[in-house]
């Protein structure tokens, strides 16, 4: 397996442009299977994510191609209705097919994804909207086995945030008879970017973005193009490195209106923060200043930016504190930042971080992807040689995440 080797000291300078976002690409992947015919995905991020969802559409009988940079995934032929349970249960995205395979095949086997390094993280949610909307679902062998003949459009309410059950129900609901109204949905960008591609497909969706999604269902949709959305948290990952090596890092090509309560943090901790219509640069201090971060459903501080924060507070000149209300494992990077030299004390879904001087470079492990970040970014600001093992974490979620970092001036490398 391969591992990332990390020298720090190095302030990262420059343009970094920001790609497709995975949490955005995914779900406009599975919503293909919602129509009959080719459709083109562009800036679509070459992460193993991806990869992994195209063989669970090609099992299902779909054709894909890179085109240039262009993902072109052809459904005219969907004649499975079983997702490969390996393939599920490596990643829990892939469950997303459940959905729209019901509404245009009225069937559907998806194995159960189960929890992961960051919480259990069920799927009850799903499976009750689907359930209101008129699915017959069945729990066999740990998979899910639905049949619907057409499903029909209810109200369905969220009794807390989910992003992908969220977009799970709107892309279920688009080929519903009537309409369907999603309360307490979530609004994070992903959501929006899927709802509007759906709508250029056909689905007649309003209200994405806010607490209330309204679907009036149509007959059928048609393929379009998409341009994926740059991904927000991989722009929040490098602004991070610019801040906490003390750089002057401008990340291009991001939406910046998606990251308000982020920068917001990065300015209490002392960031120069400059932002432009597709830009953003930030310059570093000596010594951030420390703060209170709690992460919450968007437009709050994402969780996904938590550990990667933390990785920056651990320098800070004082006591910072982060509550992660999201998910209730999503902590483990604490234990490998300590490592590293931090001062963090974990009391249930809170850290204390007791910013020091200096992080030392250490061998560490990725635990999850955003784990995986927080300690690349620890070891280009500690002094001293870090190794980030489990890389595989990371290749998940990030496009050549050393290849981008060592043109800011980072020194990093992947070993085989
Ligand atoms: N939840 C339930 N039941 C459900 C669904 C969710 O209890 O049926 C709980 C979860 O366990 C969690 C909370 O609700 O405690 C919120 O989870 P949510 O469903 O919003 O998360 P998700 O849709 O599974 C997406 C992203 C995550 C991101 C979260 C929160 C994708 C593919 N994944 O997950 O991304 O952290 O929203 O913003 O969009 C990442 O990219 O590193 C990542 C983990």
């Amino acid at each position: 397996m391969d591992l990332i080797e990390v020298e720090g000291g190095a302030p990262l300078s420059g343009h970094v442009r920001v790609s497709g976002a995975k949490n955005a690409a995914l779900p406009i992947m599975a919503c293909t299977l919602l129509t009959a015919g080719e459709t083109r995905l562009r800036n679509v991020p070459r992460v193993s994510d991806v990869v992994t969802f195209s063989q669970v559409l090609r099992a299902l009988g779909a054709e894909i191609h890179a085109d240039v940079d262009d993902l072109v995934i052809n459904t005219a032929h969907i004649d499975q209705y079983e997702a490969p349970p390996g393939l599920v249960k490596t990643m829990r995205a892939s469950f997303l097919v459940l959905g729209p395979l019901l509404a245009r095949i009225g069937q559907a086997r998806v194995s159960l994804p189960g929890g992961d390094a960051i919480g259990a993280r069920p799927v009850n949610l799903h499976l009750e909207g689907l359930r209101t909307l008129g699915a017959r679902l069945q729990l066999e062998q740990g998979s899910v086995s639905a049949q619907a003949d057409r499903l029909c459009g209810s109200t369905v309410t969220f009794p807390i945030s989910t992003v992908t059950g969220t977009e799970h129900l709107m892309m279920a609901a688009t080929l519903a008879i009537g309409t369907t109204l999603l309360e307490n949905a979530a609004c994070e960008p992903e959501v929006v970017a899927l709802a509007e591609a759906l709508n250029r497909m056909g689905a007649r969706i309003t209200g994405a973005g806010t607490s209330c999604i309204a679907i009036e269902g149509v007959s059928e949709l048609t393929p379009a193009v998409h341009e994926i959305i740059p991904d927000r948290i991989e722009a929040g990952t490098f602004l991070v490195a610019g801040a906490m090596t003390g750089g002057d890092v401008t990340v291009d090509r991001c939406t910046p209106d998606h990251l308000l309560s982020f920068l917001h943090c990065l300015c209490a901790a002392g960031a120069q923060v400059d932002v432009g219509e597709d830009w953003v640069r930030v310059r570093g201090v000596e010594r951030a200043k420390p703060i209170e971060v709690t992460t919450a459903p968007y437009p709050a501080f994402p969780t996904d930016m938590q550990a990667q924060m933390m990785a920056l507070l651990a320098q800070a000149d004082g006591r910072s504190l982060i509550v992660e209300t999201v998910f209730e494992n999503r902590l483990m990077h604490v234990a490998e930042l300590c490592r590293m030299g931090a001062e963090i004390s974990i009391d249930g879904g809170q850290a204390t971080v007791v910013g020091v001087p200096r992080l030392h470079g250490a061998p560490v492990v990725a635990t999850d992807l955003r784990a995986g970040a927080s300690l690349i970014l620890a070891g280009l600001a500690a002094k001293g040689i870090t190794t980030v093992a489990r890389v595989f974490h990371l290749d998940r979620g990030y496009e050549r995440i050393e290849t981008k970092f060592a043109a800011l001036g980072g020194k990093i490398r992947r070993v085989a």
